[in-house]
């Protein structure tokens, strides 16, 4: 089997360990199901609850130096019109005539020359008539122009005339409560506002899972800086930084790289953007993004909003608007990271087994406890006292389904670290099998030290 067919493989055997064992399931399923929309199951939420957790400790509540908050997903519409999305926040699109597929077509333009024309929507047009590209569906060659697509999600809302928007990203809710955090919080430059939460973006094209879709969440910071710092080595700090929290994603470092966008393709106002890229099955593809966006936003709202943002230096006597570097995180990407990173296939001596190698902060279930048999009440009522134990210091679940061995592969693939079982002798000894999952190494341990044996493990 070729690398590529092997790495489709892996995605494949992930999207189906996914629904298989209550992590991910394909949204709207009973109706057929909905364009790529996607559904956290009970494994999947602890898992994204753990990573979101994980972020939030390491980017707000351990630095003095960052606050969060929590905004609204539909914003006052004059705030896209001040960031530029009403008017710029477009996608190329072409349709098939004779299919009607949808595609980018700067995508199909690059696909088919290798030649990058984004924003040149008359010479992508040429190109794909010209060149006779293929529709990747129906294969002919019969496109309508190229044309741009907002990709912002529009609604409506009572009372209010103008369109309404759902957010296509979190930034700008930090953003418009800029004067609100100076006013409330004692912050003083460097410092950062840091966000959670949904975003909707009406993609043209989805898909490779949960990588590219309609909604999804964000984990965003704005890091607003003195315009006259030494604005690169926060920077690099920060590239720094999110390299880290992708190791704790639990990946390989061989998978990650940075990729600098060349300086002819930023934005007016900024001074570097640079993407955190892993090498996803499908190839390297953006997970997070690092960009220093200057006064722009900040300037742009004041504008719109006629409300002074502007930061007071009261030892230099002086008011100027700050510059801001953004670290942009996704969450659902960091979610795929940390399932393709901890599939792992071993064979052990009754055939073979997949094991989810999570961190083990990561790890939906923590800590999972068995009564050897279930219908052994004594057995039962011990393994309810150690789940009792257990429960307020970790993530923990009560098996009794099927055999020992049966359960044992379940939270293997699940990525329990450790399972707890109560056997005859327990209620002699007063001791449990603890066996852990990444070398199934099985130990007994006294039951009234379970607790520090864990506090230990999980360190
Ligand atoms: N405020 C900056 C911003 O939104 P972005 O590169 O457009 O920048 C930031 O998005 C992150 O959001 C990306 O690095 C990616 O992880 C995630 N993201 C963007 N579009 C996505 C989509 N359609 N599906 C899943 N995640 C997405």
């Amino acid at each position: 089997m070729s690398k590529k067919e092997n790495k489709n493989d892996l995605m494949e055997k992930i999207v189906s360990l996914c629904k298989r064992r209550g992590f991910i399931f394909p949204g709207s399923e009973i109706y057929g199901g909905l364009a790529n929309s996607w559904s956290y199951g009970p494994y999947g939420t602890e898992l994204k609850n753990n990573i979101k957790k994980l972020w939030w400790k390491k980017f707000v509540q351990d630095r003095d130096d960052v606050v969060g908050i929590d905004g609204p997903i539909i914003l006052h519409p004059k705030l896209w019109e001040a960031s530029g999305h009403t008017a710029g926040f477009n996608d190329a699109m072409v349709d098939c005539k004779s299919c009607q597929s949808r595609f980018r077509a700067d995508h199909l333009v690059e696909q088919a020359t290798g030649d990058d024309l984004e924003g040149k929507l008359e010479a992508m047009t040429t190109v794909l008539r010209d060149k006779k590209v293929p529709c990747p569906n129906c294969k002919k060659s019969d496109w309508t122009e190229v044309r741009n697509f907002n990709m912002m999600f529009k609604t409506n809302m009572n009372g209010i005339a103008e369109d309404i928007y759902l957010r296509p990203e979190t930034a700008g809710a930090i953003f418009i409560e800029f004067k609100n955090i100076m006013d409330s919080m004692r912050v003083k430059l460097p410092f950062g506002v840091a966000q959670i939460g949904k975003a909707f973006r009406n993609e043209i094209v989805t898909g490779n899972f949960i990588f590219r879709v309609r909604e999804f969440e964000q984990m965003e910071i704005e890091y607003f800086i003195n315009p006259k710092a030494k604005w690169e080595n926060l920077f690099e700090e920060w590239l720094v930084l999110q390299e880290e929290f992708v190791a704790e994603l639990g990946a390989d470092k061989k998978n990650v790289r940075r990729r600098e966008h060349a300086k002819e393709k930023l934005s007016h106002y900024s001074k570097k953007t640079v993407d955190i890229e892993y090498n996803f099955p499908f190839g390297f593809g953006e997970l997070f993004g690092l960009a220093h966006r200057g006064n722009f936003d900040l300037t742009q709202h004041s504008k719109f909003s006629q409300e002074k943002l502007e930061y007071f230096d009261q030892e230099k006597n002086q008011r100027f608007i700050p510059h801001v570097i953004e670290p942009t995180f996704g969450v659902e990407r960091s979610i795929l990271v940390a399932l393709l990173s901890a599939y792992h296939e071993e064979t052990v001596n009754d055939g073979m087994r997949v094991v989810m190698k999570f961190p083990k902060n990561l790890a939906p279930i923590q800590v999972a406890i068995f009564p050897l048999l279930k219908n052994k009440p004594e057995l039962v009522a011990k393994a309810k006292v150690i789940f009792d134990g257990l429960k307020n210091s970790f993530i923990c679940e009560f098996d009794d389904n099927g055999n020992v061995g049966k359960r044992y592969r379940r939270q293997d693939e699940i990525g329990t670290p450790y399972c707890v079982t109560v056997d005859f002798d327990s209620l002699e000894d007063g001791m449990a099998t603890v066996r852990d999952r990444d070398d199934m190494k099985q130990e007994r341990v006294a039951i009234v030290d379970l607790k520090s044996y864990f506090e230990n493990k999980f360190s």
